[in-house]
């Protein structure tokens, strides 16, 4: 009897320690004071670089809606869970399943792009009489920094800040002089804000100690169906822009702006994807399907609404608000089914979408562009958000 007692007594007692334990791990990483202090950001190790370079994680949450993962290596987002008209949350974004991946050659999945996002022609440019040479990674062309960008480094953590209506990471990196060869020592900091309306800021600030150009980018690809085994060409989108950026054969801009008027290119009302995807327009072919940059209305207003995009099956909306003068959107024409997905698919072509606001591309070989130049003593910032909603 009294040995039952002792037992009955140390069960109670184990079931007490693992109930507080549980809750204990339920609380230790958030704060809830009240109704709105559902946010947090938790870090954990997301494992060792080739180099030995340790790679953490952080996951930003809303537990009322989604939650942003991003890693420090190329400070790249790894996943964006959003519920969808159910309430059922997926994750939104195309990434991979382990650091090994994303260090394999892949096309910017979720990255930081810089020092300058999108083409140079031949790699070239002229800064106060200097030729530049930069590496080529694009055929003839450079593409997306060079051959180890912003999306390959690894990044330091310089805040995280945990406030009753958003969560904040804050990003950094040195990039050298000369590195990739690019002029000047520039400072770069990126802040991931999660705000508790379910929008995501990115913010990107850096000086330089010499003259040089910078367009920085975010390169997340959407599905905003959390199937990636599912086409974009059924999402809508809407892009607020009366212009776009010819581009010749190699995707570098012809240097005029034209008109998207009766072309495929009109996204002023919400149109499908897929509705003009394979015409046989001359520019939509060069690009083989949507790989341009938008000349965004509006652009004296700063920051302000461009696109939306919109998956009817199951209401995931994101909206994209920007000061910056363009967007590419990119409709993942080059996805060939070899990348792989956290769940054992791939990556087939048209599987993502990307709006990456930034300047025009070439802007350094084309004058009448509006300038990338940098200048020290000048401070570069630039903000852009992705919201997202269920409708
Ligand atoms: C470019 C595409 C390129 C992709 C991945 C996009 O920003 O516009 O042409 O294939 O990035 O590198």
């Amino acid at each position: 009897m009294k040995l039952m007692n002792i037992s009955l007594f140390s069960g109670v007692i184990f079931a007490f320690l693992i109930i507080y334990l549980g809750s204990k791990e339920n609380t230790v990483n958030y704060k809830v004071q009240n109704e709105k202090s559902v946010m947090g950001i938790e870090r954990s190790s997301y494992g060792v670089t080739e180099n030995d370079e340790k790679i953490d994680v952080f996951k930003l949450y809303n537990l009322k809606g989604i939650q942003v993962s991003i890693i420090t290596y190329g400070g790249r987002i790894t996943a964006v869970e959003t519920p969808d008209k159910n309430g059922n949350k997926e994750n939104v974004v195309l990434g991979f399943k382990n650091l090994e991946q994303y260090e394999k050659p892949n096309p910017y999945f979720g990255a930081l792009v810089g020092r300058y996002g999108n083409r140079i022609a031949k790699g070239k440019f002229t800064l106060n009489n200097i030729e530049y040479q930069l590496a080529k990674n694009n055929g003839e062309n450079s593409l997306h920094g060079g051959l180890v960008g912003f999306d390959k480094v690894v990044w330091k953590v310089e805040k995280i800040e945990e406030n009753e209506t958003s969560v904040v990471l804050k990003l950094s990196y040195l990039s050298k002089d000369m590195e990739e060869g690019f002029p000047g020592n520039l400072k770069t900091t990126v802040t991931y804000t999660l705000n508790y309306d379910n929008s995501l800021d990115v913010l990107y600030e850096a000086t330089t100690d010499k003259t040089t150009i910078l367009n920085l980018t975010q390169h997340s690809y959407f599905n905003l169906s959390g199937d990636f085994s599912h086409t974009i060409l059924d999402h809508v989108v809407e892009i607020n822009a009366d212009k776009f950026v010819p581009v010749d054969n190699t995707l570098i801009p012809t240097g005029n702006l034209a008109s998207v008027d009766d072309t495929p290119f009109d996204f002023r009302a919400p149109t499908l994807v897929g509705k003009h995807i394979n015409s046989k327009n001359e520019q939509v072919t060069l690009g083989g399907g949507y790989d341009h940059c938008w000349v965004l209305n509006n652009q004296g207003k700063g920051y302000r609404s461009v696109a939306k995009a919109y998956h009817p099956d199951s209401g995931r909306t994101m909206e994209v608000l920007t000061d910056q003068p363009g967007m590419q959107f990119y409709t993942g024409n080059f996805l060939d089914g070899t990348l792989p997905t956290p769940n054992g698919g791939v990556f087939g072509k048209r599987s993502g979408f990307c709006f990456e606001t930034q300047h025009y591309p070439d802007s350094p070989n084309q004058p009448q562009f509006p300038s990338t130049v940098l200048d020290p003593g000048e401070k570069y910032e630039t903000k852009t958000t992705f919201k997202f909603s269920v409708n």
